[in-house]
């Protein structure tokens, strides 16, 4: 198997941080990060051609398949492959006694200040503060009004009346049904503590200023695990989980020393809250929250039965005892993942055009297991029948186990580049050599050609699913 690049260049990349601690930085930068993700494909503004919605995304069909991959990635290793975890899926409404009960109705809010000079809705942290004085950082203007404090849940009716009792709201987060259904799925789980009960979907907080592309939107969705134990094992458990956690986003492809565990200070913290993370990213705009792993205590189901009446307790068959389990909450933001996903892998190197000479490249590094295409089928060219009814057969035998893109058109270098833009991690080309018009002994081989290091290899047909499949997994 002979081993060359496109760019011939020495190999420098491989996929993901355990496995790369070397790996060039990214030079990401915000412009060109949403640039790239409407120009390919991958996220929207929510409405556009009516001038958008503020704080609403729509994911194009690249945007999709990676938050499909990062969300089946969670579940798999969130919940199948563990013995202790059990999923289910909640309905966005819920009835209101559910946010009565939670707290969310009475304290779901943010302090909020109106500025009088340009009418600007401010949240109160946003203000300025200039020798003593309150500043609006829109037009600088004095005139503030005092905060008070602004509900996030969206509030809407259900039914055909729109009064107090039809009032309910979009779920500010997917936490609350899976304490409701704590005890329908115990008994239908038979599980004993401590387990879990994971959740992936949508949650609505109206932002005041929703900002920073994807990462504070108003529709957003959750990845949560709510893992339920004895009071004196939650201390552990929370440690336990904050390392399984940051160990996925090193799974993914984040490389760990641009990720932060912070230990949420007593005054930050839910006053029911025994211990709080939150696990950081290094975004271009600043060090901010993927997710939060928190031992909420037995503060939820404890507010579920006073409020409900009904009991949310677990009987230890051992000791034949009854009691209320507290919880361990790791609640990580899919949207924000994703961005964070497409901000580590954006990089811009090298490569040369079809005459040799060197051109900007730009590639998304994303681990193979996370990006949206995994492979890209290529006929060297699309006027010759034997390489498109070759490279068609190849599509055929991996499109079983892969998504993969076929494509004829173009030169092949520009092909691969704009593989590489949508972090594409392998190439397939069919060439004479796979035609067997050079070297018998080289038909049915193709040139597999690696994203990162532009490497090239000679491969069987037969063995791409084997070599692709292990590489991508
Ligand atoms: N359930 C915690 C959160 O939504 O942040």
């Amino acid at each position: 198997m002979d081993s060359k690049t496109d760019a011939q260049r020495p190999p420098s990349q491989s996929y993901g941080a355990a496995s790369s601690p070397q790996r060039i930085r990214p030079v990401a930068d915000m412009e060109k990060i949403a640039s790239l993700c409407k120009r390919r494909g991958f996220i929207f503004q929510s409405s556009e051609i009516y001038g958008g919605l503020n704080g609403s995304w729509d994911y194009g069909p690249l945007g999709v398949e990676l938050k499909r991959n990062l969300k089946n990635y969670w579940w798999h290793v969130m919940v199948h492959e563990r013995d202790d975890v059990v999923g289910m899926d909640g309905s966005i409404l819920m009835n209101r006694a559910v946010w009565k009960a939670s707290g969310h109705e009475d304290t779901f809010s943010d302090p909020m200040v109106d500025c009088r000079s340009c009418k600007a809705r401010l949240r109160a942290d946003q203000v300025i503060e200039r020798k003593g004085v309150r500043q609006c950082p829109n037009c600088g203007g004095k005139d503030l009004t005092e905060p008070r404090p602004f509900n996030l849940m969206f509030k809407t009716y259900v039914g055909a009346t729109e009064d107090e009792s039809s009032i309910t709201y979009l779920r500010p987060e997917t936490a609350q049904s899976i304490f409701v259904q704590f005890k329908n799925v115990l008994e239908v789980s038979r599980k004993k503590l401590p387990f879990g009960i994971a959740q992936i979907g949508k949650a609505f907080r109206n932002e005041i200023n929703p900002r920073n592309f994807t990462f504070r939107s108003r529709e957003f969705e959750q990845m949560e695990l709510e893992y339920f134990c004895r009071a004196e094992e939650g201390v552990n458990l929370l440690d336990y989980w904050l390392e399984e956690r940051l160990k996925f986003y090193e799974n993914i492809g984040i490389l760990r020393d641009k990720l932060h565990a912070r230990k949420v200070p007593d005054d930050e913290r839910a006053f029911y809250s025994k211990g709080t993370y939150d696990i950081e990213y290094d975004f271009p705009f600043g060090r901010q929250e993927l997710e939060g792993v928190a031992y909420r205590t037995d503060y939820d189901l404890q507010q579920h039965i006073k409020a409900s009446g009904k009991s949310l307790d677990y009987f230890d068959e051992e000791t034949k005892q009854r009691f209320v389990p507290h919880v361990i909450e790791p609640s990580a933001g899919v949207d924000r993942t994703v961005l964070a996903l497409i901000c580590e892998a954006y990089s811009e190197d090298e490569a040369p055009d079809e005459k040799g000479k060197m051109e900007k490249r730009i590639v998304l590094r994303f681990h193979p297991r996370i990006a949206p295409i995994k492979c890209g089928i290529f006929p060297l060219l699309r006027n010759n029948a034997q390489l498109v009814a070759k490279a068609k057969e190849i599509v055929d035998l991996l499109r079983p186990h892969m998504f993969i893109f076929y494509d004829e058109s173009g030169a092949i270098g520009r092909r691969y580049r704009r593989q590489d833009e949508i972090g594409t991690p392998f190439g397939v080309t069919v060439d004479f050599e796979t035609l067997g018009e050079k070297d018998a002994a080289l038909r049915d081989t193709v040139t597999l050609r690696e994203r990162d290091s532009m490497k090239q290899e000679r491969v069987a047909i037969n063995d791409l699913p084997d070599i692709l499949r292990s590489r991508i997994s």
